[in-house]
């Protein structure tokens, strides 16, 4: 089967905090805007919490959503019950896989590329991901290091060892 370029795109605290009370525990704007145009024409594949958490569905992008949930609807969202019915849905369009930590585990045996914001401190949050790099799996093929910013943060390009 002809598979689409599988990208996943995370922001990550030291402490594997990406995500509390339904939203982001950070502001970076610049993450804002590197995630959009990351994005821009791809198809996004998300799970239904990270969809809801949205503040409104995002210009230019198909929303893949997945649930398990047979009833589910929601304005802007095509939906999906599992990986492999997400990405039939994609076809040939590349697909960013954009969360949250269900999501990312279901796509990251399946993904070619990983878009990694690493958020250099530790936050409170309830929502958790291990860093992708800590099985070898990974190599680091890009890096741009923003130290002086509040908090500091690291932009990460990641591919298949
Ligand atoms: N820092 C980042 O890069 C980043 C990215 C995205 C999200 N986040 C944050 O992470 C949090 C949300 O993430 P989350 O991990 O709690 O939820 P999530 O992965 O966005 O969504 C979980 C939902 O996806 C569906 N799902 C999960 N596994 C499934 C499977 N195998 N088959 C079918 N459906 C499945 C279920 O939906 P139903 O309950 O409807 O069945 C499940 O409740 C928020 O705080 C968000 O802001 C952070």
């Amino acid at each position: 089967m002809r598979r689409p370029l599988i990208t996943l795109v995370v922001a990550r605290a030291s402490n594997g905090v990406i995500g509390k009370d339904g939203g982001l525990p950070w502001h970076i704007s610049a993450d804002l805007k590197r995630f959009k145009a990351l994005t821009m024409g791809t198809v996004l594949v998300m799970g239904r919490k990270t969809f809801d958490s949205l503040p409104k569905v995002l210009p230019g992008r198909r929303h893949v959503v997945i649930t398990r949930d047979r009833g589910w609807r929601a304005d802007g969202a095509e939906v999906a019950h599992s990986a492999g019915e997400a990405l039939e849905m994609a076809g040939d369009e590349p697909v960013s896989v954009i969360g949250g930590a269900d999501i990312f585990g279901l796509f990251l045996p399946l993904a070619d590329r990983i878009e990694l914001t690493e958020v250099l401190a530790d936050f409170v949050g309830d929502t958790f991901l291990e860093d992708p790099r800590s099985t070898g799996e990974w190599r680091e093929v890009e890096r741009q290091d923003h130290p002086d910013e509040d908090p500091p943060f690291r932009f990460v390009t990641l591919e298949r060892a």
